[in-house]
């Protein structure tokens, strides 16, 4: 076994009992996620379930998890979705209907419903690389990308961290140029003190079994805009104006279709992507404890950093205000014997991984970008081309243990560099 390397970065120091040499077979059992939907969840939801009549689709848990929602954000509105990917194409969807189509520019490290949902709805996109502090989208870059036929930017805040500075917000507001922010990975970070999802026109959020919390499946769409949230209710709702909550729009349209019944008069070609109240529930009762989990989420994700040896890992991410899931491990060079190395230690140890981080890294390389963009594109984005294949995350959730952290700290620092046998 090869001697083992001090840890050299600042920070919680690995304890000594830990830096004791540790057999490759141990396994320490980490999953992605762990425990999201607990016994206190699974009793609301039996709750929910016992009336003699009960309503299980759409109604009154909803609606109160809406304005829980709204209230733990800071926003006026909140529409739930069946999942983070629908709260995507509908803040698209109603982008398109409000602002009308041309060009939206996305980050390349992403998850594929956020271009997904560009497309689908017609706008083209227009990629930037990522800054890889934030692993979202270099502002800079997507400042120089927007151009008179922009209708909005769509920023992804990746894997807790804040992917916003004080310039592009400032700069978007100055331009007119709207913002939407992906927060289905980040949520309970800020930006300036402020939770991320209140900077944008619109926000998403996920309820994934693997992030913050879970509603199984769901996700959230959130504005401070009346006229959106109407949009956006109908959209979930086949188009139907009868979802609106304004009386007076809702008589408008009867007035101007007098040959329809009210009941069934659709403003927009639509769709049906409503969640259930036994869902809504789930999310009621989880939202109780987000922020005390989440705390111990940041003190893990410090811990973690802050014993990784900053030679061999990157480890000078914009920690302020994050808010991680999963940790991040990215490679500090491009070094196809270490990777590998990195990657047979954590199946040794049992602890599951995903190479790329967020969406399997660079979007441009999937083949559905193949053939809207061609083969090459995905070459001139550097950055997020490391991360693609030197880029990994591995689970954070509240109940992981430290001492974990610290052995899988000392495990990947001990793995060397150069090309001989491994440690
Ligand atoms: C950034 C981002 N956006 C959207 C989604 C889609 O969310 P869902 O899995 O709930 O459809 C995900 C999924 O993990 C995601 O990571």
């Amino acid at each position: 076994m090869a001697p083992q390397t001090a840890c050299r970065s600042s920070g919680d120091p690995i304890p000594r009992t830990l830096l004791a040499p540790m057999s490759c077979r141990e396994n320490l059992n980490w999953p992605l996620m762990r425990n999201n939907i607990q016994q206190t969840d699974i009793d609301a939801l039996i709750h929910v379930l016992t009336p003699e009549v009960p309503i299980l689709t759409q109604s009154s848990q909803v609606e109160a998890f809406e304005q829980e929602w709204s209230r733990w954000l800071d926003v006026r509105y909140s529409v739930f979705v069946n999942s983070g990917s629908s709260a995507n194409l509908l803040t698209i969807a109603a982008l398109k209907e409000t602002y009308g189509t041309g060009e939206i520019i996305v980050p390349t490290l992403t998850w594929v419903s956020d271009i997904a949902s560009v497309i689908h709805c017609g706008f083209k996109p227009v990629f930037v690389d990522i800054n890889p502090r934030t692993l979202g989208m270099d502002t800079a870059q997507a400042l120089k990308k927007i151009a008179p036929q922009t209708v909005a930017v769509f920023l992804t805040h990746i894997l807790g961290y804040n992917g916003l500075d004080a310039k592009f917000v400032a700069e978007l507001k100055e331009r007119g140029v709207p913002l939407i922010e992906d927060v289905c990975e980040s949520y309970g970070a800020t930006f300036q003190g402020r939770k991320l999802g209140t900077f944008g026109l619109m926000s998403n959020f996920s309820f994934y079994y693997a992030h913050h919390m879970s509603t199984i499946e769901g996700g959230m769409i959130c504005t401070d805009d009346p006229k959106l949230f109407e949009t956006l209710r109908m959209l979930r709702s086949h188009g139907m104006v009868r979802e609106a909550r304004s009386a007076e729009l809702r008589d408008s349209y009867s007035r101007r279709h007098p040959d329809l019944n009210p009941d069934f008069i659709f403003a927009f070609p639509a769709y049906n992507v409503r969640s259930t109240e036994m869902n809504a529930v789930i999310g009621r009762s989880q939202l109780k404890r987000l922020d005390e989990n989440n705390k111990l989420r940041t003190d893990n994700l410090l811990l973690f950093l802050n014993n990784l040896d900053p030679d061999k890992y990157q480890t000078d991410f914009a920690v302020e205000g994050s808010c991680n899931y999963a940790f991040t491990l990215v490679l500090k060079h491009a070094n196809p014997v270490f990777c590998e190395r990195v990657m047979s230690t954590l199946r040794e140890l049992g602890v599951e991984f995903r190479r790329g981080t967020s969406g399997g890294g660079n979007q441009l390389r999937q083949p559905y970008a193949k053939r809207l963009l061609g083969d090459t594109e995905f070459e001139k984005y550097p950055a997020v081309n490391h991360v693609h294949f030197y880029g990994f995350y591995i689970g954070n959730y509240p109940d992981l243990e430290r001492e974990k952290i610290l052995k899988l700290c000392s495990a990947l620092n001990r793995l060397p560099l150069n090309e001989g046998p491994h440690a």
